[in-house]
């Protein structure tokens, strides 16, 4: 697989970073053209191909409707977008491997749909023992994103945090067109704060061969 030198720089920072903190956030740095392909797909895809988001094994509706609100669609290689997502994607997770023998082995991801008062609760993706995800991927496809439409990401940096400082182990990310937002699934943390218009994102998971981390969880 190929990919451009612009890639390159990028998945050299986010790997500098995974490194170095464990997160990294690179504002508007997807590809223009990518970013485009699936703003385009997300705005033509009908509303019955969102559907409530579940959380982990078999839990109730009601408790769902406590901790998230969003709506999600999985993302597969059906359309011309989600293919060039997911080889983007890949050739993320191959560079990520060469770089830090992180030993990704598959990806999965969904669009999601937070309507307006829409939020995910403080959340993680992982649990230490538990799953197989390694890294969690976020990118946002939305345009002139202002801070009265809340919904941003928060981060909970809670290993670094300096108690004499307020705050400083809160990371806030707002949700503006191409930017990524990479993180080690297990470590972090995170929220969506609720949302005052249409917000659309991507969530994906980089996660260990199965049969090595020997359990295999439902996608949520
Ligand atoms: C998730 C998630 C963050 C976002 O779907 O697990 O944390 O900003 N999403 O959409
Ligand atoms: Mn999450």
């Amino acid at each position: 697989m190929t990919h451009s030198d612009d890639d390159n720089a990028l998945f050299e920072s986010i790997a500098n970073d995974i490194v170095e903190k464990g997160y990294s956030i690179s504002p508007c740095a997807l590809p223009d053209e990518l970013s485009n392909l699936l703003l385009q797909y997300i705005t033509e895809l009908p509303d019955e191909n969102f559907k409530r988001a579940g959380i982990g094994r078999a839990k109730e509706h009601s408790i769902n409707e406590l901790i998230r609100t969003d709506e999600i669609s999985w993302i597969t290689s059906n359309s011309e977008a989600g293919c060039a997502w997911i080889k983007w994607s890949q050739s993320l997770q191959a560079y990520l491997n060469r770089r830090l023998f992180l030993g990704l082995f598959s990806f999965e991801s969904h669009f999601s749909h937070y309507a307006n008062g829409d939020f995910y609760k403080k959340h993680k993706d992982a649990f230490i023992g538990e799953g197989n995800r390694v890294l969690s991927v976020v990118v946002y496809l939305n345009q002139d994103w202002t801070a009265a439409d809340g919904g941003e990401l928060v981060i909970y940096d809670d290993k670094s945090a300096d108690s004499s400082i307020v705050d400083n182990s809160i990371i806030t990310v707002t949700p503006n067109f191409g930017t990524i937002v990479v993180f080690l699934s297990e470590e972090f943390p995170h929220e969506v704060l609720p949302a005052r218009r249409d917000r659309y994102s991507i969530a994906g998971w980089f996660r260990l061969n199965n049969s090595i981390a020997n359990n295999i969880d439902p996608p949520s």
